[in-house]
């Protein structure tokens, strides 16, 4: 288990949740590119509140979410329930997790890496499945915050996922991307690849 992430997560999600900070919306590139039928299993890695979550919960998807930080999955749970969504959350450390087998037909991943995941997700995903993510991307144009190891290399998704087709791929830098405050100038790697 993870203690230092827990930590500093649940203390992070209890002051957001205290302070009554409005979770941010869902995801655009994650709306451009779910394009799933009804029903569909989708996995929501490192879910956070859960917006991404319930919006994939609110286009008629079975969606799992996982994150290691219970504070965040009791108030999606709340959330969820107030907007009538059902949504199955699970409170588990991705750093020692396994996913079932040609089970999901969609893995999506919003700012949370964890390269070990990456031979998990393609087992995970039915042939066909989607795997949609965007994360910090390292570069030498931004100044953010964010620990280099929570960055992505260039095009590091493509090498990485080079057996699926990819369907869209885009690097950018720019201010009022990402989840840092709007002042903050980042890079970020946005994917959707489709398991052959
Ligand atoms: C930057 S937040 C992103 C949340 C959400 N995906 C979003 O885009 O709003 C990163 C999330 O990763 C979760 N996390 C960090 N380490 C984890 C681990 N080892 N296992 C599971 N979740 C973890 C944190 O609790 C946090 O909710």
């Amino acid at each position: 288990m993870s203690i230092a992430e827990k930590t500093k997560w649940g203390k992070k999600y209890r002051g957001k949740l205290q302070n009554k900070i409005p979770p941010k919306i869902h995801n655009e590139w994650l709306e451009k590119w779910s394009t799933f039928p009804d029903n569909a299993r989708i996995l929501d890695l490192a879910s956070g509140l859960g917006t991404n979550a319930l919006y994939m919960a609110s286009q008629r998807n079975n969606v799992v979410a996982i994150d290691i930080a219970e504070e965040a999955l009791f108030a999606l749970k709340r959330n969820a329930l107030s907007k009538d969504l059902n949504l199955d959350l699970v409170v588990a450390d991705l750093d020692c997790f396994f996913l079932p087998e040609n089970y999901f037909d969609g893995v999506i991943c919003f700012y949370y890496l964890n390269r070990n995941l990456f031979g998990e997700i393609r087992k995970s995903l039915k042939s066909g499945g989607l795997f949609i993510m965007e994360t910090y991307l390292h570069t030498d144009e931004n100044n953010s915050a964010v620990n280099q190891r929570y960055k992505l290399k260039q095009k590091e998704l493509l090498l990485e996922f080079r057996d699926f087709e990819v369907l869209d791929y885009v690097e950018e830098t720019c201010y009022g991307i990402a989840l840092e405050d709007n002042n903050q100038l980042n890079s970020i790697a946005k994917f959707c690849g489709r398991k052959r």
